[in-house]
């Protein structure tokens, strides 16, 4: 049965980095000398000598955004002496910045821009279920091919997977008997349960912040949508593990299981990026108030968005709400527009002028380098689509967010930022030009969205270290992959260190229910016996009265 809730209720966590900067970075800063002369420091490098050194990274979605996370942590393990070997399908972008990563290909990539029912279609889980199915139609291919690279060219101790689109790289390492780690930007549904936060990509009409909804809409995201989510789900995991089954991979419920008793590192963070060019250089310093609009490496608008975020655009720029605008059009292309558009006081443009860059205040591009135009300090807002690496990105350096969620996850990552009070939200089936006018004011005038926005990039710099923890813990995966205890139960030993007995007492025992259970039942028992104590001389007091009554009235 494939049950998201009752995957969480089984409990089998996973290893999460709650841990932030200083938990590692300390043991690396030099202290001058000790407070005592004669006084020794310990050591602060493990012993790496033993340790087995060949990591595959493995990365099968296509695009800059979704590889450097995992190149970032590759990087690192990289400079700790590992041979990391990374492999993505495409081409990737020629990294002088990662000389020390072996770069290896999968092939040609498969749909990199989302198809249409992705796109356009309401924020349900068909979006998800389609993902699957695509991946289902490639995955013998995918797997054959990547074990053949895993097997004759790297030979690895370890994978690490980045976790979207990418079962083969889990099912590969569990062929070979070697650990996986998964490694994924944001949220993976149903990784983690906490009944007070939802995914609205998983459980429609629930929120991401369950903290004010009455009881009936608690019952319903926890108990109702659970089983509608099976109903949707079920056959195509069902169809996807018949694959897996006929390639001789063991049979399980869900993909989530891949995560099951290991090491997982969500929220992560990447540190290269491509320069601005000369062009956006001038451009953002003529420009003092510039928005920046990005809509993510494989997304793209219907034809009616197109042209009214156009118009948006054009008329932010008219009514000097900012002065500038750099669209970066990736996945759309010129004809996806009207030949023109209406502006709100009626005067027809031509869409082609926008386009190619006639107007002096906005600048189309086909690709930008969106961390370095974010950073400049002439950026004021970001109208993005909130997939989780521009999320960060822009907290990071501090822009406030007109969030233009588009499918998948993105909806609730723009319900988290308004909560955050970073960001205000456009809805893609009906938002109104002017709203984008309004908000793209509010983004750089109100008071709070600008306090909030300086909280938040603190909290990102601070966090965007965590790649040395992450590489901490993965070096204690290889270490420990060596030494397998010999009186050894189940297929938990890699982690055994790191599971909890709340995990293995099940979910009755290890919330203490039972007790609990217990409890209310002795607290009832006692109030029973009292009520039934009280109930029963109450009646023996009834009676003797009524029969004294009775005795007296006789004896008249
Ligand atoms: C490092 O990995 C590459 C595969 O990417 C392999 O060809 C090479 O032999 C490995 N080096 C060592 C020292 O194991
Ligand atoms: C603007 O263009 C539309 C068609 O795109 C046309 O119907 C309309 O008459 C034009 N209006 C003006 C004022 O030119
Ligand atoms: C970001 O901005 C800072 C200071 O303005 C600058 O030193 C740094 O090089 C910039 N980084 C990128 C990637 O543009």
């Amino acid at each position: 049965m494939f049950f998201i809730k009752q995957l969480n209720l089984t409990g089998f966590f996973l290893f999460i980095i709650l841990c932030s900067s200083i938990c590692n970075v300390a043991g690396d800063t030099v202290v001058d000398g000790p407070p005592i002369s004669g006084w020794l420091a310990k050591e602060t490098e493990i012993d790496r000598s033993e340790i087995p050194k060949n990591i595959l990274v493995v990365n099968s979605l296509e695009g800059y955004s979704h590889i450097r996370y995992t190149l970032t942590i590759g990087n690192v393990l990289a400079d700790r002496g590992y041979n990391v070997t990374f492999a993505t399908t495409g081409t990737f972008p020629q990294s002088p910045q990662y000389p020390k990563i072996h770069f290896v290909s999968l092939g040609d990539s498969k749909d990199i821009r989302y198809s249409k029912d992705i796109v356009y279609g309401s924020y349900d889980l068909s979006a998800v279920a389609n993902l699957l199915e695509r991946q289902t139609k490639n995955f013998k291919e995918t797997f054959l091919n990547m074990k053949k690279i895993a097997e004759e060219l790297v030979k690895p101790d370890l994978f690490l997977c980045s976790a979207v689109y990418n079962e083969a790289c889990f099912d590969v390492a569990k062929a070979m008997n070697k650990p996986s780690i998964g490694v994924a930007i944001a949220f993976v549904g149903g990784r983690l349960h906490t009944p007070y936060k939802s995914e609205p990509m998983f459980m429609e009409g629930c929120k991401v912040n369950m903290e004010h909804e009455s009881f009936w809409q608690r019952f319903r995201c926890e108990m109702f949508l659970p089983f509608k989510f099976m109903m949707t789900f079920g056959p195509v995991v069902k169809k996807f593990d018949e694959v897996r089954v006929s390639l001789g991979l063991p049979s399980q419920q869900s993909p989530l299981d891949y995560w099951k008793n290991s090491l997982f590192l969500v929220d992560n963070f990447f540190d290269y990026f491509p320069p601005l060019t000369p062009d956006l250089e001038n451009f953002i310093t003529a420009h003092k108030r510039t928005m920046f609009v990005a809509l993510g490496t494989h997304l793209y608008l219907t034809p009616e968005n197109n042209a009214k975020l156009l118009q948006s655009i054009v008329e932010t720029v008219e009514n000097n709400i900012v002065d500038g605008v750099i669209w970066s059009l990736v996945q759309t292309k010129k004809e996806d527009f009207p030949p023109s558009i209406t502006l709100s006081d009626g005067r027809n443009i031509s869409t082609l002028d926008v386009l190619n860059n006639k107007n002096p205040n906005i600048h189309i591009i086909p690709y930008a380098p969106q961390f370095a135009i974010l950073n400049h300090t002439n950026v004021k807002v970001f109208l993005s689509h909130v997939g989780a690496g521009s999320v960060y990105e822009s907290l990071y350096t501090g822009t406030p967010i007109l969030a233009f969620p588009i499918s998948l996850e993105q909806p609730s990552n723009a319900d988290r930022l308004v909560l955050a009070g970073v960001a205000l939200r456009l809805n893609k089936f009906n938002f109104k030009v002017h709203e984008v006018l309004d908000f793209a004011e509010r983004l750089q005038k109100d008071e709070n969205i600008q306090i909030n926005v300086k909280r938040f990039k603190t909290l990102a710099m601070i966090n965007s270290k965590r790649k040395y923890r992450a590489v901490d813990l993965i070096e204690f995966v290889l270490q420990a992959s060596k030494w397998r205890p010999t009186e050894e139960l189940d297929d938990q030993w890699l982690y055994k260190e790191w599971i909890s007995p709340k995990v293995r007492m099940g979910f009755i025992k290890g919330n203490y229910l039972d007790v609990y259970a217990a409890a209310i039942g002795i607290v009832i028992g006692v109030f029973a016996v009292i009520i039934w104590g009280v109930i029963k001389i109450g009646k023996l007091m009834f009676r003797k009265l009524f029969k004294s009554s009775e005795d007296k009235t006789k004896k008249e």
